[in-house]
């Protein structure tokens, strides 16, 4: 099993996609949470950050904030996390929403909960804590956790490198859509793209994926199958108004 610290005293395994989402209660500048427990029925992106006031993570801040709805829509929840104080984090979502201006965002206000962890209790858990980046601050993780609590993917990105908020919305719709049409999405995929059906599971299957002419799938080879999906269809099964 891989693990976090290889010391005798301290050894705790790395949360791993398809494991369900540790559980810890927390305080946060949202009052208190008990994860996973109260966002059962809800995705939730559980991500760490460095460290409050530092200019990448400011950057990061505002962008999730300004998506927030967005990610609402798609029925997911957010929740931060770094190895800082409430009264720091506090001061520093005061200055990000009084002072701080970044591209054409200003007077952003962050209003997801955003979790004190100055004994690193939880970034331990979650796996947040690479020695070999920072010993002190949590690496730039991200967890997609979907409505059973169950890990669905993890990102992680060293200290120095701004994650693309672009990339973290199309992952999702991308594994929301993945679950409810029973289909994979091939690289770079977008909504309105084509889709991949499942590999065939039997012989009979592969010999029928390139014998029939079916006008839904279009196959190449008997293991390479795509399937239009419109962009609306994909939408309307993800979004909620
Ligand atoms: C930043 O968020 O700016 C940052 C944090 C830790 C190390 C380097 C940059």
């Amino acid at each position: 099993m891989e693990t976090l610290f290889a010391s005798k005293e301290q050894v705790i395994p790395m949360p791993r996609i398809g494991d369900i989402a540790p559980k810890f209660s927390a305080v946060t500048t949202q009052g208190e949470i008990n994860f996973p427990m109260e966002y059962k029925g809800k995705w939730v992106i559980l991500f760490s950050h460095p460290a409050d006031f530092t200019p990448v993570c400011t950057t990061e801040f505002i962008r999730f904030a300004s998506l927030e709805d967005t990610f609402a829509k798609a029925n997911c929840k957010l929740v931060g996390l770094s190895i800082d104080g409430l009264y720091s984090h506090i001061a520093w979502l005061r200055a990000i929403k009084e002072k701080i201006k970044f591209k054409d965002y200003k007077n952003v206000e962050v209003k997801f909960p955003l979790i004190e962890d100055i004994s690193m209790e939880i970034a331990k858990k979650y796996g947040m804590i690479q020695p070999g980046e920072s010993k002190t601050q949590a690496v730039r993780a991200v967890f997609f956790i979907d409505p059973s609590a169950i890990i669905r993917a993890i990102i992680y990105y060293p200290l120095s490198l701004g994650r693309n908020f672009d990339e973290i919305y199309r992952a999702l719709i991308a594994m929301q859509t993945a679950d409810k049409f029973s289909v994979a999405t091939p690289a770079d995929w977008q909504p309105g793209d084509d889709v991949i059906v499942p590999p065939a599971g039997s012989c009979g299957t592969a010999s029928e994926r390139v014998e029939t002419k079916n006008s839904d799938m279009e196959c190449s080879d008997w293991f390479f199958c795509t399937q239009k999906l419109p962009k609306n269809k994909v939408l309307e099964a993800v979004l909620k108004e």
